[in-house]
């Protein structure tokens, strides 16, 4: 037998061995078409290169590229597990020729690999073409010889492939294997068509036109070819089934889940068991390319998915959560051709437990819910599900939509979706009633609008920088308009955007918005009611209008800065935790490019050995290098996980949880975050802290840089170091050393000229006062003006005349620059105050107060000129003391 990875292989080497590009999967996520939820065909990621609007190194490519059909136009959910050949996940094998060859050699190649390489039997194959195209009719009769009777023109748009309402498109080409007169049905454009026997198992299509709301608009550059195999289909057809389900790959993954439920898994539990593989790969799938379950957009899709599955895992009487255990087989199966599933195994394998362990909390709930009323409903002989049942199924159950429809089919009981869609709307309107009387500022009822109308944005920038998106509002001066044009300033909202909106501290990104009539600067990026993107922007040239589509464009190296300093404020978090105690908790931030700022609780400043530590700490993890892991949990099981969530904030149902770093037991730093990080600490490159301070009692803010800006800091300080040295004219190495010795130098510099300046003073007679005691009131009393002599040193120059003199009074008067300044000295044992005596020269000086000790005070005045005045009224006041003694 052929296994599935053979065949894949096979189809790939082929085409590689005709000179064709071997190109790798793209992710099921498309960022360059934003009216598609997944890719759904081979060609998507090469759709702009069909229109010339992207070049590539190769003009013909071979790929085998993962596709997904549920939710958004192409919806195989509901068929999925009733039918052989319907499945939200596969694979899509393809050859394409971006204006090399055309029909003739697509023809060629398919024929060959078909029935030489492969053996198919040609007698099996019938080929359509679209009712016009003659040139491949003939084709067919001269390359595959088939007669005339097995190639079916057919009339209807089943043979003109178009990728959605806009895009490239054409006639296209079907090959049909007939699986036998056992099975029912007829070839294509038959009235049995619809039946299993003649399966489409290729489509050739001829791309020559371009289309815009389903209108052809134009031809392509040159006619091209894309054409799509279901790797499933022709899985069935080598390997000898007619089921795709019986193929290796879904056989092995059944068999895995009858193992693991103890299910037969055949009979009745047959449909349970191919909707739990089915869905475990389109789940692995995404998950492994970014998406996670949400409430909205993509994830939603996830979400109902996984859950349809669960529901089905419940059926089949399992006790435990299931699907994660199927994650190894998963991997074991198709690992090898898609390497992303092994990275992301450990992320897929959380998910599903976290989704399935959340899920079962109401599953049973819910169901005994759908059992009482398909009791009353077969008595009452009912067979629609009033919308309010299905609505509180969906809004307290957890059940999507399409989770009921489905536990019904088997009962042929319909779903009323209009009753459904009605009490939807009702609990909007009560919710948005409620938010009027909250008090919310008026200026936010137009975003109410627009989330009402239209639903929130689709952030896909966790992944990339870049995407397309379709503009759904437009708000100028807080109205709504239609267009825009040059030089206005105006609000865009698309449907999906890679612009993170401004929250958790993180600032919102700049960027262009632009197409081939539009360049828009956009400023920056709020995220209004938390789930509008709001791109603030000024058209610098051309126009907008709502349903134009346009590319998004994040400035990357902003974002990167964001990123870096996003996650560093995590490991800062972390590390200050560690090092200063528990206690430690976020009281705001800022995420800048440039820059971070983290503010937390704690009552002291830091030390300087405290910050070079926290510092140290939070660079060692940026070298472990260690990649950084986002989960999806509940808020209170991320908290149990010992994430750090910050209180008072508001969490949704799912929180991200950002893991980061080697820790003891575990990763350095668990938290809640819903912001940009890098895929590995490295990315950070450099932590480096700038600064420290109080922000209020009890807060402390921490400012730093990373990376480039990190860089520039350090620069900038070695700069300044340099400069001194040059100035030092010394070593920068030895720059300490040196101010050391100069500051030592100076210190004693200035106590020499101090000396110098007093034995100057002293020696050289002031001003106004003989050098010698004269007695006042029979005291000796030494008094003298001292010009320029350091204030500082006027106790010393007191303390050694009252040496001098023996016992008496010393009054001296140092005059600076104007002012004065006085202090006077009293021996011990005469009864006086110096500090009476100092308030007299103070006074004549213009001063106030004066103070000291009895045997030494001090003070001082404005008018130096009036330095002698001062002393004669120490004089005085001396005199009066003593005759009043
Ligand atoms: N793009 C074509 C298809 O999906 C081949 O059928």
């Amino acid at each position: 037998m052929t296994s599935t990875n053979d065949i894949r292989r096979s189809f790939l080497d082929y085409f590689e061995g005709q000179g064709h590009a071997r190109v790798p999967s793209a992710p099921l996520v498309p960022h360059n078409d934003p009216t598609l939820m997944f890719v759904n065909a081979g060609m998507v990621p090469f759709k702009n290169v069909f229109t010339g609007l992207e070049s590539r190194p190769y003009s013909i490519a071979t790929s085998s590229q993962k596709c997904v059909r549920a939710g958004g136009k192409h919806n195989d959910l509901d068929n999925v597990g009733y039918t052989a050949r319907h499945h939200t996940f596969f694979e899509m094998l393809g050859n394409f020729s971006f204006g090399d060859y055309f029909k003739e050699q697509a023809i060629t190649h398919a024929w060959t690999l078909l029935t030489k390489e492969w053996g198919i039997p040609a007698e099996k194959l019938t080929a359509t073409v679209y009712h016009t195209d003659d040139q491949a009719f003939d084709l067919w009769k001269k390359i595959a010889g088939l007669p005339e009777s097995r190639i079916i023109r057919i009339p209807t748009k089943d043979n003109f492939w178009a990728m959605g309402s806009d895009g490239p498109c054409g006639p296209c080409s079907e090959i049909f294997y007939d699986h036998g007169d056992h099975i029912y049905g007829g070839p294509p454009g038959s009235p049995e068509e619809d039946g299993d026997r003649f399966v489409e198992i290729w489509n050739l299509v001829f791309m020559q036109y371009l289309q815009e709301n389903d209108e052809i608009v134009g031809d392509l550059p040159r006619p091209s070819i894309d054409t799509g195999m279901g790797l499933e289909r022709v899985a069935a057809v080598l390997q000898g089934v007619h089921d795709n389900y019986d193929t290796d790959t879904f056989k092995a993954l059944i068999a895995e889940s009858g193992a693991l439920t103890g299910a037969a898994t055949t009979g009745d539990n047959q449909a349970s068991h191919r909707v739990i593989a089915d869905h475990l790969r389109a789940s692995g799938f995404l998950v492994a390319d970014g998406v996670l379950p949400a409430n909205e957009g993509r994830g939603y899709v996830l979400r109902r998915i996984m859950r349809r599955a669960m529901r089905h895992a419940h059926l089949l009487g399992a006790k435990d959560p299931l699907m994660h255990r199927m994650v190894p087989s998963l991997v074991a199966e198709m690992g090898a051709a898609y390497p992303e599933l092994v990275r992301a195994q450990p992320l897929i394998e959380a998910t599903l437990l976290q989704e399935e362990t959340r899920f079962r909390q109401t599953l049973a709930n819910g169901l005994s819910l759908l059992k009482d009323y398909t009791l009353k409903a077969e008595s009452g002989g009912l067979k629609v599900l009033p919308g309010d049942v299905a609505f509180k199924l969906y809004d307290t159950y957890g059940f999507p939509y399409d989770l009921t429809e489905d536990a019904l089919r088997s009962q042929g009981i319909q779903v009323d979706r209009d009753g459904f869609d009605a009490a939807m709307a009702e609990q909007k309107r009560a919710a948005r009633a409620a938010w009027k009387g909250s008090g919310d500022k008026a200026s936010d009822e137009v975003w109410y609008d627009i989330a009402d109308a239209l639903g929130g944005t689709e952030f896909i920038g966790y992944n990339g920088t870049e995407g397309e998106g379709q503009v759904v509002a437009l708000v100028k001066d807080g109205a709504r308009v239609d267009r825009a044009g040059s030089e206005d300033a105006v609000t865009i909202l698309t449907n999906q955007t890679p612009f993170y909106g401004e929250s958790g501290g993180q600032m919102g990104d700049a960027g262009v918005i632009a197409n081939d009539k539009l360049r828009a600067v956009v400023e920056d990026t709020s995220k209004p009611l938390g789930r509008l993107h709001a791109h603030h922007a000024k058209i610098e040239s051309g126009e907008i209008a709502v349903g134009d589509t346009v590319k998004l464009s994040v400035d990357a190296v902003r974002r990167d800065q964001i990123r870096a300093n996003h996650s560093a404020t995590h490991l800062l978090h972390a590390a200050l935790r560690r090092r200063l105690g528990g206690h430690v908790t976020q009281k705001g931030s800022l995420v800048a490019p440039d820059r971070l700022r983290f503010d937390f609780s704690h009552p002291s400043a830091l030390s300087a050995q405290d910050i070079a530590d926290v510092e140290a700490d939070v660079n060692a993890q940026i070298r472990h290098n260690e990649a950084v892991g986002t989960r999806l949990m509940t808020p209170e099981d991320a908290i149990a996980a010992g994430a750090m969530a910050l209180f008072g904030e508001k969490y949704g149902d799912e929180v991200r949880v950002l893991s980061m770093g080697r820790g003891d037991a575990a990763h350095y730093s668990v938290e809640l975050c819903g912001g940009t990080h890098v895929n590995a600490t490295g990315d950070i490159a450099i932590f480096k802290i700038v600064s420290e301070s109080a922000v209020s009692s009890g807060i402390r803010r921490i400012e730093a840089l990373t990376g480039e800006g990190a860089r520039q800091w350090l620069n900038a300080r070695d700069e300044r170091l340099k400069e001194a040295a040059s100035v030092l004219k010394s070593a920068p190495d030895e720059v300490p050393a040196r101010v050391a010795a100069l500051v030592d130098e100076r210190r004693r510099l200035e106590r020499e000229l101090a000396d110098a300046k007093k034995a100057l003073a002293l020696g050289g007679g002031g001003a106004a006062a003989p050098a010698g005691p004269e007695q006042v009131g029979g005291i000796n009393f030494v008094g003298q003006v001292l010009e320029g002599l350091d204030p500082k040193a006027l106790r010393g120059a007191v303390d050694e005349a009252k040496a001098r003199i023996g016992s008496g009074v010393v009054a001296l008067v140092a005059v600076n620059e104007g002012r004065a300044s006085v202090a006077v000295g009293v021996s011990d044992g005469l009864g006086l105050s110096a500090v009476d005596l100092v308030k007299a020269a103070v006074a004549v000086l213009g001063g106030q107060g004066g103070g000291g000790r009895p045997d030494m005070a001090q003070g001082g005045g404005p008018d130096g000129s009036k330095g002698a005045e001062a002393l004669e009224a120490v004089k005085g006041a001396l005199a009066g003391a003593r005759e009043a003694a």
